[in-house]
């Protein structure tokens, strides 16, 4: 029960609608789950959330000096104050944007206390509250050791028949090796959430393949024989803007229909599956890609 629940909350992340329905208690006995390793969560978890793990060991620390005492010792929810990893605020967190302010001033109203961290510590703990909430939404499928807990066989099937992946890939082509690529919580993160998977990587490595393959392109036709293709930069109903093959940059007014513009985006099944895939597609998809060696 409690690997499903915290799959569950993999969907609580996903699927924001469904936030409501889920919210519901908290597995106290996850607590005993998961005190194998410093605070329960592997290395795996730490590099799957990208965090540096000096910074999670430091943050580690500072939560528990400072939050472990309300919020419980491993951030599931204590006597009146809420699990942060099943907060929606922590989980839409990005490098410490939400979650900071919170810190820095507190809610002193609500029973939440302005508790004077440094910035430097305030950074570790949010490092430390992403392993924390990364961690949750995997631990579905894994057992400690990161042994794969789906069915392979099962998986196989999948792919090739209801989950259509193979409609777009091929164990023995794009997809070969990839189960030695990377190990299984980032498998899992690259095909469940593949923008997700990149994010945070673009920017610095703009210029890696790795960062631009999956981004959405468009091709906008001003006249028969004359059109623009690229990397899509923004667009609305005014305008539409991308970089071609050569870096360059185009930008064209829009005026209703005129000029045609098609967006491709080549994540959108990815993004379409995710709210059909079961917590047992889930598991076994994983267990057979971890299979591809
Ligand atoms: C004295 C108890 C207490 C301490 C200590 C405390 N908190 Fe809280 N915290 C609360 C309470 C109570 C709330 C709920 C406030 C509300 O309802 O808006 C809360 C809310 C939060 C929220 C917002 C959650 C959400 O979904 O809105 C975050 C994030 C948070 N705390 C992080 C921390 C961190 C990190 C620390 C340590 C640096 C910490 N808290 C220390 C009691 C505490
Ligand atoms: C309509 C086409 C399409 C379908 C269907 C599809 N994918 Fe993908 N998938 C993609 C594209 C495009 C990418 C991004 C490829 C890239 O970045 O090079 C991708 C990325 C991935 C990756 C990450 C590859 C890497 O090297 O990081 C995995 C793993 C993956 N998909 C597995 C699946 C699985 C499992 C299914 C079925 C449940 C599936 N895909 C269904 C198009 C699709």
């Amino acid at each position: 029960m409690i690997r499903h629940s915290e799959l569950y909350f993999l969907w609580v992340v996903l699927v924001p609608a469904a936030a409501t329905l889920m919210l519901g208690q908290e597995p106290s006995a996850s607590l005993a789950a998961q005190t194998s390793t410093n605070d329960g969560v592997s290395a795996a978890a730490i590099a799957g959330a990208k965090e540096d793990p000096a910074a999670f060991q430091r943050g580690s620390k500072a939560y528990a000096k400072y939050c472990a005492g309300c919020h419980g010792a491993l951030a599931r929810g204590g006597a009146g104050a809420p699990s942060l990893v099943r907060s929606l605020l922590v989980l839409d967190d990005e490098k410490g944007l939400l979650i900071a302010p919170v810190i820095r001033e507190g809610r002193p109203d609500k029973g939440m206390p302005k508790l004077g961290l440094s910035e430097p510590e305030i950074a570790d703990v949010v490092a430390w509250l992403h392993v924390q909430t990364y961690a949750a939404g995997h631990r579905g499928t894994y057992t400690f050791g990161n042994v794969v807990t789906g069915d392979a066989q099962k998986g196989k099937v999948y792919f090739n028949t209801t989950g259509k992946c193979s409609t777009c890939h091929s164990a023995t082509g794009d997809l070969a090796g990839i189960g030695s690529k990377y190990e299984p919580l980032s498998l899992q993160t690259r095909w469940l959430q593949p923008r997700e998977g990149r994010r945070g990587r673009r920017g610095a490595a703009a210029d890696s393949k790795d960062s631009d393959a999956a981004l959405p392109t468009v091709t906008v036709t001003l006249s028969p024989g004359k059109s623009f293709s690229g990397v899509l930069d923004h667009i609305d109903d005014f305008t539409v803007s991308l970089h071609d093959a050569d870096g360059d940059f185009h930008s064209f007014t829009r005026n209703g229909a005129t000029p045609k513009v098609e967006v491709h985006d080549p994540l959108k099944a990815h993004t379409d599956m995710l709210r059909i895939y079961t917590d047992a597609d889930i598991h076994n998809v994983t267990a057979y890609l971890v299979t591809l060696k």
